[in-house]
């Protein structure tokens, strides 16, 4: 069992970077498909470019976990809470990582290249098909659904730990900041 207490800086950073920017993208997501508006091009630019910046983001949280030691749940859990906890964790990873291929390849299908901040462009996976476009379009949606309803759950879960069973899961994720003498 683990013996360390709380997450390592480096995975604190990287967790709260991740929730910013994926948060921020389902609401950038949401507002973008309701408008035609001006800024929509410039939204879909930015939100392109911040979803493979939250896919590069998670395959560093992934190599960084197999570098740190995570501190163990509390032990009075149940098995069944203990399952919970490991399935809504892996079901976020995958759709966070689903999600942003998702959207290139729905791009590549459209016949459009993926445009990072301007600077350049990701290689062109997968040939112009309207029928992959229809499917893409459809599935991005619904995996950035099924990642707000699981990061729902989370949030709740955490909440649970921090002010009802007031555990040591909510402030191992937390930074302590010193107060001042
Ligand atoms: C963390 C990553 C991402 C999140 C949270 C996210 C979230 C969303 C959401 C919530 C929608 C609206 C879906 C709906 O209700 O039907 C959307 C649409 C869309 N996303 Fe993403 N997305 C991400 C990454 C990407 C990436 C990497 C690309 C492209 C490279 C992309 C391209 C698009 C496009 C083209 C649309 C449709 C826009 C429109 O029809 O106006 N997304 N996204």
């Amino acid at each position: 069992m683990s013996q360390v207490k709380s997450f390592p800086t480096s995975a604190k950073v990287l967790h709260w970077l991740s929730a910013v920017l994926i948060i921020s993208m389902l609401f950038v997501g949401v507002s973008m498909i309701q408008s035609l508006a001006t800024w929509h091009k410039t939204a879909l630019q930015l939100h392109q470019s911040f979803g493979i910046v939250v896919l590069l983001l998670v395959v560093v949280r992934l190599l960084n976990r197999l570098f740190i030691q995570t501190p163990a749940l509390p032990s009075d859990l149940s098995a069944m809470q203990h399952f919970a906890a490991k399935a809504t964790q892996v079901l976020m990873y995958l759709l966070m990582i689903a999600l942003p291929i998702s959207g290139w390849l729905m791009r590549n299908a459209a016949g459009l290249p993926v445009n990072v901040f301007g600077a350049f462009e990701l290689p062109i996976v997968i040939s112009q098909s309207l029928t992959a476009y229809g499917f893409l379009r459809e599935a991005h949606g619904i995996i950035a659904w099924s990642l707000f309803a699981v990061i729902v759950l989370h949030i709740s879960a955490a909440l649970q730990h921090g002010l009802i069973r007031q555990d040591s899961v909510l402030p191992s994720m937390l930074f302590k900041f010193r107060s001042r003498k």
